[in-house]
């Protein structure tokens, strides 16, 4: 191959293409499924939509279908129930003879709780006596947990043929997580942040099985921060889109601002074309993990120049304890631990930076 044609591997429809692709995305018709169902579709993929609303599949497929390479196919499925999985998968099985892409993004948010009590007594009334039920976490798990097991392995045979049947293409799954299954603070809802925890983890087993098993279906995980939905907002507008304000986060998330739809896109296009990649959870969260400074609960070891870059993070705290300690065995020459924990009036949760 000469040098020249050598670079067209290089051209972003090569490294990103998803054209004649066939996908499915269950929770299509809003927020983050929405906004993958587009990144697919409007780059020449066939795409099918679920979720349990019909009308606003329908109206997704009808809005967002014109004028594309791709196609917009709207199946109404409750992935909670394996019969209706089957049911999708009968219908899915009967129209295509191969499936390569399964976006397991549905789900749903879970009740708050006020975890900042320091009352044995009052704790116990908020997190045991309220509320939020053994039903209430039975459901977060079985729509944000269960689902992505069952859709994934009902879809196996299906995801499993392309693989075989192309050279240099292995099928994939990627599940929608969140930064809320990595922080260790409960984000006010336990059952929400245990189940994304899962889902996490509940990716890696399965790329491991699935090699194990020497499938070369690549299954992923792309955990986002914050991104308009109907989940995150008071709901979506007649186009089926969500809005947060800007200056809602400005000061929260290092980035200043919610994701994007073209943050969700880069980021499916990324999870999905990329052969190489299997079994990784992928952050999207314009740096909200990465930096833990807000609203998330850690300490870190740095240098004492690092010192300056936290003072505009000190300047908006309301109370800070501060303390380091000096080099030990774990720390190494010249580093220092510093632990900053801080309350931010606008963030209830405590802060610990540097
Ligand atoms: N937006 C964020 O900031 C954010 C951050 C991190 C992670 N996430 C995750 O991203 C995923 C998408 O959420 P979103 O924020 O985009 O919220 P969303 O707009 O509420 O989307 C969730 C979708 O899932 C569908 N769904 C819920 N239960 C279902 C079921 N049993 N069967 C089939 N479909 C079902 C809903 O449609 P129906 O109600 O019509 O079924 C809805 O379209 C979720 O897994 C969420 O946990 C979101």
């Amino acid at each position: 191959m000469s040098a020249q044609n050598h670079n067209q591997n290089f051209k972003l429809e090569n490294v990103f293409s998803v054209r004649k692709r066939v996908g499915l995305v269950t929770g299509g018709g809003s927020g983050i499924g929405l906004m993958a169902t587009q990144a697919l579709a409007v780059n020449g993929a066939k795409v099918y939509i679920t979720g349990r609303t019909g009308e606003k599949l329908d109206r997704v497929a009808e809005l967002y279908s014109k004028g594309i390479p791709g196609q917009i196919i709207p199946i109404a499925a409750d992935v909670t129930s394996k019969q209706s999985i089957q049911r999708l998968v009968n219908e899915i099985s009967a129209k295509e003879s191969k499936l390569h892409i399964l976006i397991n993004n549905a789900g749903i948010s879970s009740l708050t709780q006020n975890t900042e009590l320091e009352d044995p007594k009052q704790l116990q009334q908020e997190l045991f006596k309220n509320e939020d039920s053994v039903e209430e976490w039975e459901e977060v798990m079985r729509t944000n947990v269960t689902q992505l097991f069952f859709t994934t392995t009902a879809f196996l045979p299906l995801l499993n043929k392309r693989t075989v049947e192309e050279h240099g293409w292995s099928s994939t799954v990627v599940n929608i997580s969140s930064i809320s299954g990595l922080v260790k603070s409960s984000q006010h809802h336990f059952a929400y942040n245990s189940s994304k925890a899962a889902a996490v983890h509940l990716t890696k087993m399965l790329a491991h099985e699935l090699v194990t098993s020497n499938l070369k279906i690549r299954v992923n995980n792309i955990a986002p921060g914050v991104f308009p939905s109907e989940m995150t907002t008071e709901g979506s507008d007649e186009k089926q889109k969500s809005n947060i304000p800007k200056e809602k986060f400005e000061g929260k998330v290092p980035a200043g601002r919610p994701g994007k739809d073209e943050d969700m896109a880069g980021a499916i296009l990324f999870t999905t074309s990329n052969q190489y990649l299997n079994g990784q959870t992928i952050v999207v969260d314009g740096g909200l993990f990465a930096g833990d400074w807000h609203c998330l609960d850690s300490a870190y070891t740095i240098s004492w120049e690092y010192r300056v870059l936290t003072t505009p993070m000190l300047e908006s705290c309301s109370s800070i304890f501060f303390g380091f300690k000096s080099p030990n065995s774990k720390t190494p020459n010249g580093t220092f631990l510093f632990l900053l924990r801080a309350r931010q009036p606008s963030c209830r949760n405590p802060i610990c930076v540097g």
